[in-house]
């Protein structure tokens, strides 16, 4: 089986625990995957550090890229990254894509993958959402891409904060086509 070749974009949306726990996921699948690159907002960096108190994200064992620079591989649709997740996917980051506003690594990449017509999936944070906000989601989804709200579920009955958010990032994980063991319903 061709391995993966995944981005993970992090923006400044509340809830940096989901990117810390979607990149908890990937480190321990890396028989499924051949690349995990990795680009955060400035504000992502603050959020992480206000909400989850550490630096942590500076220790995982993936390539890690500055959200300037357009020489990351994955700027461009020859490289072949065939999945990314936005994970907390702000509103902003949202409109930029929504609109093909290139300026940064994390929209630019995200044009790439919509125009190559390989998979993106944006884990968008707020409440509650504007009409600009449900139409940006629109043509993002109109353009291929999957919209899946931070929303947990509650069925597996999670006691922790973690276990929580869990539930949105097993989703996530499902949605990029990755093999977990995770809870699933009457199963
Ligand atoms: C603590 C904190 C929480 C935030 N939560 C959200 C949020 O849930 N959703 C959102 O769209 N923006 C949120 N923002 C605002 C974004 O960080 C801001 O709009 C930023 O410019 C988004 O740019 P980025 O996508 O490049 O990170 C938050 C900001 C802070 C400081």
């Amino acid at each position: 089986m061709q391995k993966r070749k995944i981005v993970v974009a992090v923006t400044g949306a509340s809830g940096a625990v989901y990117a810390k726990l979607l990149l908890d996921s990937l480190a321990k699948l890396s028989t499924q995957i051949e690349k995990v690159g990795v680009v955060m907002s400035d504000n992502a960096k603050e959020v992480w550090q206000y909400e989850l108190g550490n630096k942590d994200y500076e220790h995982y064992p993936f390539d890690f890229y500055a959200k300037t620079d357009f020489n990351a591989p994955f700027a461009s649709g020859s490289a072949k990254y065939d999945t990314m997740i936005i994970a907390p996917c702000s509103m902003g980051t949202l409109g930029r894509i929504a609109h093909g506003i290139s300026n940064d690594l994390i929209s630019r990449a995200a044009d790439v993958i919509l125009k190559e017509r390989r998979k993106l999936i944006a884990v968008v944070r707020d409440t509650p959402f504007s009409l600009i906000h449900l139409q940006n989601m629109k043509l993002v989804t109109e353009a291929g891409g999957i919209i899946c709200p931070a929303n947990p579920s509650f069925y597996s009955l999670p006691k922790t904060i973690e276990e929580v958010a869990q539930t949105v990032v097993d989703r996530v994980v499902d949605l990029a086509g990755l093999e977990k063991e995770s809870y699933r319903w009457n199963d």
